[in-house]
């Protein structure tokens, strides 16, 4: 069975309570949920954390053995050299994912530090997105 991890980072936890105007009124439980049913013949896993380490430890544990990983790494995409040093020290395939357009927004999100680490990125798509990397790393992996 294929494995698709995703790990989202900081206050992705409040999702449907945080600015739903911009990020929706989902909680992200609901819709990982949804997806389990979607893709119910892929070992899917949903990990979140508030913590840079926490997430950092997330990409070492599964990242020689997960088929795709789906990072949306939140504020910390734009901050953090250690997780982009992390995506760039595993094996596994890294989709960097936002839900908001980030380059529709203030300017100091329209840098990430990890995207030139990853195989793709996919952004201003709501929770969509999800489910586009997902089916994205399910295709690539046939073709391989
Ligand atoms: C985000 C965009 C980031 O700029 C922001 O800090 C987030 C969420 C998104 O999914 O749109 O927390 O990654």
């Amino acid at each position: 069975m294929m494995r698709i991890d995703i790990i989202n980072g900081p206050n992705l936890n409040l999702l449907g309570i945080r600015e739903p105007e911009v990020y929706g009124v989902k909680t992200f439980e609901e819709y990982f949920s949804s997806l389990k049913v979607l893709f119910s013949e892929i070992d899917l896993h949903y990990f979140q954390s508030n913590l840079e380490g926490e997430i950092i430890n997330r990409l070492h544990e599964i990242g020689f053995s997960s088929d795709g990983i789906i990072l949306n790494a939140a504020g910390y995409t734009h901050t953090s050299v250690a997780i982009a040093d992390a995506v760039a020290a595993i094996r596994t395939p890294v989709i960097e994912l936002h839900i908001s357009n980030v380059f529709a927004r203030e300017e100091f999100r329209h840098q990430s530090l990890m995207a030139s680490k990853c195989v793709g990125l996919i952004g201003g798509l709501g929770l969509k997105g999800y489910e586009l990397a997902i089916q994205y790393f399910i295709d690539s992996n046939k073709n391989s």
